[in-house]
């Protein structure tokens, strides 16, 4: 007879023996802050879908970063809006090209934040596609070459980390080897190895503007039903060379990223998305939910599932709350 010698409540009695007892615990350096660059000067534009999301222009976003870091963020990623887009998404390997400048002026100003950079084309193509568009059709082989330029480029510019996100079939291979061959061998790829066709990305599409101009994304990011291929995505990434494996968006696929966690032994990153974000916010601005005691319960559910790494705009609110 278990009770009455088993009482599970002895635990729960105070904060002390909680937190004694706790299992997942968030602290500030799981978290990754996502950014949004753009042109010009002295610009912080809200991005309405995302209340407290800013597009940054180059100063802004180094001076951001630089407060952020000081606050306790010890990683950002960046995300860019070229003033021009064209068929082979020239703006995205550009030298001088908006992720490229804001590298540059973020290990400026805050030379001890691993700044990552997003590699993908979707917000520098002219059609918003994730890689070369020929047919209706988003070319697999002709885009890997771009997004090896990309990658290359992004770590020239002072990536610490590179994260493809196109989801094209063989693109951690083609990073790793231009990476490899240009003496970039030391630099990490983090793959957005199992990637669904979500909704959820919806604000970001418009935080980026890169919604695709026709048609969707699901002939190259997963089906959200599945779960085994999402094993094959992570196992191709990982034989690949992927240093860490990522599984977005994280909440609605916290079974997946428990898959994931139970079959690959390297560091693992979810990505709260714009969608599962502004969900939170929407609902907290119209006092229907506690947000901060929701954010964190979400955000330790992503943790609790497996995650070592979370992409998350609630980093910095995240850091604030844990004290
Ligand atoms: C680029 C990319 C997207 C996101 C991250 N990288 C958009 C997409 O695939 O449509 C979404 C991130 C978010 O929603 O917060 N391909």
């Amino acid at each position: 007879m278990p009770f009455p010698i088993h009482r599970p409540r002895r635990l729960r009695r105070t904060e002390a023996l909680r937190s004694l007892v706790r299992e997942a615990k968030l602290t500030r350096d799981d978290f990754v802050l996502p950014l949004f660059v753009c042109s010009g000067t002295n610009v912080r534009r809200e991005v309405s879908s995302m209340p407290g999301v800013f597009n940054l222009s180059v100063d802004e976003t180094a001076a951001e970063v630089s407060r952020a870091f000081d606050m306790g963020i010890r990683s950002v990623i960046v995300f860019g809006l070229p003033e021009a887009k064209d068929e082979i998404a020239s703006g995205a390997y550009a030298e001088d090209g908006i992720v490229q400048r804001a590298l540059r002026a973020i290990k400026k100003s805050t030379p001890d934040v691993i700044a990552m950079a997003d590699t993908c084309l979707c917000e520098y193509t002219s059609h918003g596609h994730c890689g070369v568009v020929r047919d209706n059709d988003v070319v697999n082989d002709e885009s890997l070459k771009l997004l090896a330029k990309t990658a290359l480029s992004q770590a020239e510019a002072g990536a610490d980390v590179v994260a493809p996100s196109a989801m094209m079939d063989g693109q951690v291979a083609a990073i790793r080897e231009a990476l490899d061959n240009s003496g970039f061998e030391h630099t990490p790829v983090m793959a957005y190895a199992v990637k669904y066709a979500s909704g959820f990305y919806g604000p970001f599409r418009e935080a980026a503007d890169s919604a695709p101009a026709f048609g969707d994304r699901r002939a190259y990011q997963m089906d959200p039903p599945n779960a085994r291929e999402a094993m094959r995505e992570a196992q191709l990434d990982y034989e690949e060379g992927a240093d860490i494996l990522m599984v977005k968006p994280a909440t609605v696929y916290l079974d997946v990223l428990r898959m994931v966690r139970e079959r690959f032994d390297c560091p693992l990153a979810a990505y709260h998305v714009s969608g599962e974000y502004a969900l939170i916010k929407a609902a907290a601005q119209k006092g229907w939910i506690d947000e901060q005691r929701v954010m964190l319960e979400t955000l330790t559910s992503i943790k609790r599932a497996g995650a070592d790494i979370i992409l998350t705009y609630y980093a910095r609110e995240a850091i604030k709350a844990l004290g």
